[in-house]
């Protein structure tokens, strides 16, 4: 082994070290000059079979030979590793200025926001909020509440009946049957509110909707009077359109109540129909086994299509259902 084949290693790393044109290059160049299968590893290994004599000058030799390449080596890493961060700086470069792609998270309902909202009210004060099953059975849906058979409401102009007849099942008009089918099951006292789906046959128009929704309230407990109705759908009203609104109470008929009457609103300078209410008709107490000598109670109950388009001035009823997301975007996502 002669000096002049050791420099000559050290010439062939170098160009080898500087011609790499990345990081990955660079790493192979340095395997096969510095590596263990590298010449200069095996002339290092081999110095134990050198003659004594040439041994120190050889070690030295190859000692040097050594760091120069490693030398070469730290250069050319620094080099490629600038070169790659600069690289990346423009490969990754981000524009702030492009508009974010925001996926649509979509959002609730109007009606299933104002639904939200009437149930918070109410679990506030206490309430709880109860389900009942929009195939109801008529027993449910009339004749429990007091609504005779010959009533107008049960003709085909009004309920849909679910074939087969027979079964006697309707698709229900309305919330009131959650009312039965609390005090069917539980012991007073009584505070609920059953918001929900209810059907009738009528067309679609700026007013009325096959498919709407009502809110039913009932309240059945010791010492209830109509001023604790009154109260409560103050504090509703309140809640709902503001403390200027107030209710008040015209004398109505209503089989399930007695007194009854029809609420109505008093929003933006102007009264308006808003729902209906009463004194629990004893009648119905008695069918659901609460004792009328000692318990009284009171509901009501209203539109939730309704109650929004009071609140939000909609005079069609048609936005309200047709689902277009440029009506339902305007009351936010609801969540
Ligand atoms: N169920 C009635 C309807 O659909 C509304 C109603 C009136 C509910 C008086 C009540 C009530 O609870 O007390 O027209």
């Amino acid at each position: 082994m002669q000096s002049g084949e050791i420099a000559q290693w050290v010439v062939d790393a170098q160009s080898a070290f500087q011609g790499a044109k990345d990081l990955d290059e660079l790493k192979l160049a340095r395997l096969a000059h510095l590596g263990d299968k590298s010449a200069i590893a095996g002339a290092s290994r081999s110095l134990g079979n050198v003659e004594p004599s040439q041994k120190a000058e050889l070690g030295k030799a190859i000692g040097e030979a050594k760091s120069a390449i490693t030398i070469a080596l730290e250069t050319a890493t620094q080099l490629l590793e600038v070169q790659r961060d600069a690289r990346v700086l423009v490969d990754e470069v981000v524009d702030i200025t492009l508009p974010p792609a925001r996926a649509h998270k979509g959002g609730l309902h109007p009606i299933t926001i104002i639904k939200n909202e009437i149930s918070d009210f109410f679990i506030e004060q206490g309430f709880s909020v109860a389900e009942g099953p929009e195939l109801e059975s008529g027993w449910l849906n009339f004749d429990a509440l007091n609504i005779p058979a010959d009533h107008p409401a049960r003709t085909m102009q009004d309920t849909f009946f679910i074939e087969p007849l027979e079964s006697g099942m309707v698709l229900r008009t309305q919330t009131s049957p959650v009312q039965i089918r609390t005090m069917l099951t539980q012991e007073p006292p009584i505070y609920i509110i059953s918001p929900g789906r209810t059907f009738r046959a009528d067309e679609l128009d700026s007013t009325h909707s096959p498919v709407f929704h009502q809110v039913e309230g009932l309240v059945i407990d010791k010492e209830i009077t109509m001023a604790h109705l009154k109260g409560t759908l103050d504090a509703f009203a309140a809640h709902m359109f503001g403390s200027d609104a107030k209710t008040r109470l015209r004398p109505s008929f209503f089989p399930f109540t007695e007194p009854s009457a029809e609420v109505d609103l008093f929003f933006n300078g102007r009264w308006i129909e808003w729902g209906g209410c009463g004194m629990v008709n004893p009648k119905v107490l008695a069918t659901c086994g609460i004792d009328t000598e000692i318990y009284s109670g009171f509901a009501f109950g209203m539109g939730l299509e309704r109650t929004l388009m009071v609140r939000h001035g909609i005079s069609d009823m048609h936005e309200i259902v047709e689902g277009d997301i440029r009506f339902t975007q305007q009351f936010g996502i609801g969540l």
